[in-house]
């Protein structure tokens, strides 16, 4: 066999060269009014994920108040220490998807009994004579022996933070018959000295009472507990044991964490939407977000098992979110469910008939936000103390749904609520190209979760994108893959991307970065834009990146003329490389592999010649020509070592699936026979809803391409070819162009320009994501600029750096003014940075 060299042929970058020798070199045209900048642009994306709310944003420091911890949504069970949820045909696929989810073994988390000297006593969870009948659990203790003591303690969401001198609110439920009378509640340290005590006298009537006081902490610690220290022998009843700080984001009594929210307010949000994200949709239909069962009395709401792995308890409501936005000066943005659920967990579905109820529901979550206090819903709102209608300005129809069930639903709720409230914006939830299968679409919302290079080479990738077919929302985003923990090349990367979004301000409205939140101690989500534990806020850089954007957002763009040298070069696809064949869980057959080379020379590959493959993962079995993937793993990959592709390739072969969840994948450019370096083909992905060609590395990979919607059919043989020419890869399908992906020499320096009317002062932002200083010729026509003008600047030594709890401020932004600028100016942009300068226009 011809032994055949491996490598990458890059494709050298042109450098576009300014006259001065610059690396940027920008004429702004001071009297052009270009795309406006919608003023809710930008938002904010809050999801009960990674305990963002709970042990987040909301401002309860006590974990399982109510003691529901352990109900699992109805119709699931625990197996094996995970919770199962019952078996339906999943929407898209058709068939049951089987997943299993975080569960624990601990009675009532949150909480433990601690017994001093001999005492001896019990506790368990019980739903018996109930104080709310719609959060019916409670803890039963038993004091067998008081001994030295028995408390019950609770050690808040990974300790409760106490500050000295503060003041903290207690609300508990309690029922004894033949307990005593004494009971002291207490702060404590991790090793039980007070830092605060109340007494509290029981009844001991057998009814539940309410009782209610303020402890005040004597010092501070970040590991503190409650503790209810149990007076005597008898048994007590337990239900929402409730602690907040008297100090919460605006003093509301239910209300948020001042210093959480105080870092959402300094994004200047635009629009705040909720409930999610997935949680919108839930695992199955039964455990989705409810916003009904999240109004009234918090300690009366259930809760959920949530989407993401524990319970919410619903604390941070619907009420609770309308009053958000009015605080923080947003409008609101509702997403409902539309009788879909999860389509990558199990895809319950309803019947269409069955969906109107969800119609209904979604309705009177709009008539609660906004209808007439003589309506049904807004005088529920009314009886809570809010006559006047909520900032609700959006609803988004589904999250993530797809297919051919959701292009009817969404017609059917499009017509339902348009008719009812034709002044609400409604967002449908399909990617940028829509949908054939609907009506009428205001507005999309594509989500991206990539790595940097796609945000750096699609900045203008809504440049071309038709006008007048319908708005853009990008509901989630964010650079998430190889990035750490959330570096400063993420931030610039989607700094760059945002320098795209504000340029198409007349078709992209609104974007919101996702997800918002992540308690330290339950990442689910691999990167969040703010970590929190129980006592820090620490913004990442991508945090700064959207603050710099949304407090620096111009009214208009202004035209730019620019030239940019190009810092870097992208890799040529089509180099002299492995091939490779495999499935995402899913069952599928392949034949009649061969590749040509540009000068026609055709490579066939034998299947049942064991020396041409080697299989690093999967259950392949070989023979009569057909590859057969068998199993149900994720990532499978067959590589073929009988034969290459160089630039100028075609790949071809037959497909077939047989089974399973998605399409196939086709690997290419694979530097070695595995998974660590190349290409991609992802057809019928993401459930059998689309194909994109996805970057490799390291066994990681994410779209490069457009993600375009597309599936695969089973049962019938389909001819696969994939063009590798001049940089560009084609995937075909029967003969039809489904995807292509083109290379181009990767920007890595980018801008805005814009105008703000109200301070006359004109914005300029700077995207160097480069090692290296940027030199920038800029010049004003058509206008002058004052000579002092405001600079701010986020910066890190390396692209690699992160902020941390240790360093929360490490890449943050610095302000100073510059007396240098004029008409024609030069500037050094620091490397690995974002610049923002503000400058008065003469
Ligand atoms: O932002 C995290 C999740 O990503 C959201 O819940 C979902 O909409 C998307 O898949």
């Amino acid at each position: 066999m011809k032994h055949i060299t491996i490598g990458l042929f890059l494709l050298t970058a042109v450098a576009a060269q300014g006259a001065g020798g610059q690396d940027m070199v920008l004429d702004i045209d001071l009297s052009s009014r270009q795309a406006e900048v919608s003023p809710a642009m930008y938002g904010i994306f809050f999801e009960e994920i990674n305990h963002a709310g709970d042990g987040g944003l909301y401002g309860e420091m006590l974990m399982n108040r109510s003691f529901e911890e352990r109900v699992m949504p109805e119709g699931y069970h625990v197996e094996n220490g995970a919770l199962v949820p019952p078996v339906v045909d999943n929407y898209i696929t058709g068939e049951p998807t089987t997943k299993s989810y975080r569960w624990g073994d601990d009675p009532f988390p949150g909480w433990e009994i601690i017994k001093r000297g001999n005492a001896a006593a019990e506790a368990r969870t019980v739903t018996d004579n109930p104080n709310f009948a719609t959060a019916p659990t409670s803890l039963r203790l038993t004091v067998k022996n008081p001994g030295k003591g028995v408390a019950l303690v609770n050690k808040g969401y990974w300790g409760v933070a106490l500050q000295k001198d503060a003041r903290y609110r207690l609300r508990m439920y309690v029922r004894t018959a033949d307990g005593g009378k004494d009971m002291t509640v207490r702060l404590t340290g991790a090793s039980g000295e007070e830092l605060g005590s109340v007494p509290v006298t029981l009844d001991t009537d057998g009814e539940w009472h309410e009782y209610k006081a303020v402890l005040q902490a004597s010092d501070t610690t970040s590991d503190g507990r409650l503790s209810i220290e149990l007076p005597g022998a008898g048994t007590y009843y337990f239900d929402y044991v409730s602690l907040f700080p008297e100090d919460t984001y605006k003093g509301r009594e239910n209300g948020m964490r001042k210093d959480v929210a105080l870092m959402l307010e300094e994004l200047h949000p635009g629009f705040v939407r909720w409930p999610g994200g997935c949680v919108v949709e839930g695992i199955t239909l039964n455990n989705r977000f409810d916003w009904k069962k999240t109004l009234g009395d918090p300690a009366s709401r259930p809760g959920e098992y949530d989407t993401w792995g524990y319970r919410t308890t619903y604390g941070f409501g619907y009420k609770e979110f309308l009053d958000f936005c009015e605080d923080l000066g947003a409008k609101g943005m509702y997403v409902c469910n539309v009788g879909l659920a999860c389509y990558g967990r199990s895809g319950e579905y309803c019947s269409d008939e069955e969906a109107l109820y969800y119609i209904q529901d979604a309705l009177d979550a709009i008539e609660y936000a906004i209808g007439d206090t003589d309506s049904r819903w807004g005088a529920v709102r009314a009886a809570e103390g809010h006559p006047e209608p909520y900032p609700l300005a959006y609803v988004e129809i589904g999250n993530e749904n797809f297919g051919p069930i959701y292009d009817r639903r969404y017609n059917m709720f499009y017509k339902a609520i348009k008719e009812k409230y034709p002044d609400l914006t409604l967002i449908s939830n399909y990617g940028l190209e829509g949908s054939e299968g609907a009506d009428t679409i205001e507005m999309v919302d594509p989500h991206w979760y990539v790595e940097p290079k796609h945000f750096f080479n699609t900045t203008r990738l809504i440049d071309n994108y038709e006008r007048g077919k319908h708005d853009i929302y990008v509901g989630e985003y964010s650079c998430n893959q190889n990035v750490g923990g959330g570096n400063m090349l993420a931030a610039l990367s989607e700094a760059a991307f945002l320098t795209g979004i504000e340029r198409n301000g007349d078709i992209v409205k609104m974007a919101s970065y996702a997800p918002l939140i992540e308690n330290r101690n339950d990442r689910a989500w691999p990167v969040n834009l703010i970590w929190v534990d129980n006592d820090q806020v620490v913004g990442r850089s991508s945090y700064y990146v959207q603050k710099m954007f949304a407090q620096n957002r111009p009214d208009y763009n202004l035209k730019v003329n620019a030239d940019i040298k190009s810092a870097d070069s992208a890799p040529l696809i089509g180099v002299d490389s492995y091939i490779g064949l495999g499935t995402w869980s899913t069952q599928t057959q392949f034949r009649n592999l061969k590749v040509t080379d540009a000068n026609g020379n055709v490579i066939k590959a034998d299947m049942n010649d064991d020396t041409q493959w080697v299989t690093p993962r999967g259950q392949w079995t070989r023979g009569d020509g057909v590859a057969s993937q068998t199993g149900i793993e994720n990532r499978t990959a067959l590589i073929w070592t009988g034969g290459r592709a160089t630039d100028g390739s075609v790949i071809e072969f037959e497909v077939k699936k047989t089974g399973g969840n998605e399409g196939f994948l086709c690997f290419f450019g694979l530097q070695s026979p595995d998974l660590k370096k190349g290409y991609m083909l992802n057809a019928g992905g993401w459930n059998n809803t689309a194909s994109a060609i996805e970057g490799l590395e390291d066994d990681n990979s994410s779209p490069i391409s457009l993600v375009v919607p597309d599936r695969l059919d089973s049962g019938r043989w389909c001819k696969a070819r994939i063009v590798l020419r001049h940089g560009k890869a084609e995937y075909y399908l029967d003969n039809k162009l489904k995807v292509t992906y083109a290379t181009e020499p990767m920007e890595r320096k980018f801008y805005a320009a814009g105008y703000d009317e109200a301070s006359g002062e004109v914005i300029l932002k700077i995207v160097n994501a480069t090692p290296e200083k940027c030199k920038a010729r800029i010049t004003f026509t058509n206008g002058d600029v004052e000579h002092t003008g405001r600079v701010i600047v986020l910066k890190a030594d390396a692209a690699t750096d992160e902020n941390s709890f240790d360093e929360p401020l490490r890449i943050s932004p610095q302000e100073h003014t510059y007396p240098g600028f004029s008409s024609k100016f030069d500037y050094n942009f620091e490397p690995n940075s974002l610049t923002v300068i503000r400058l008065t226009k003469k």
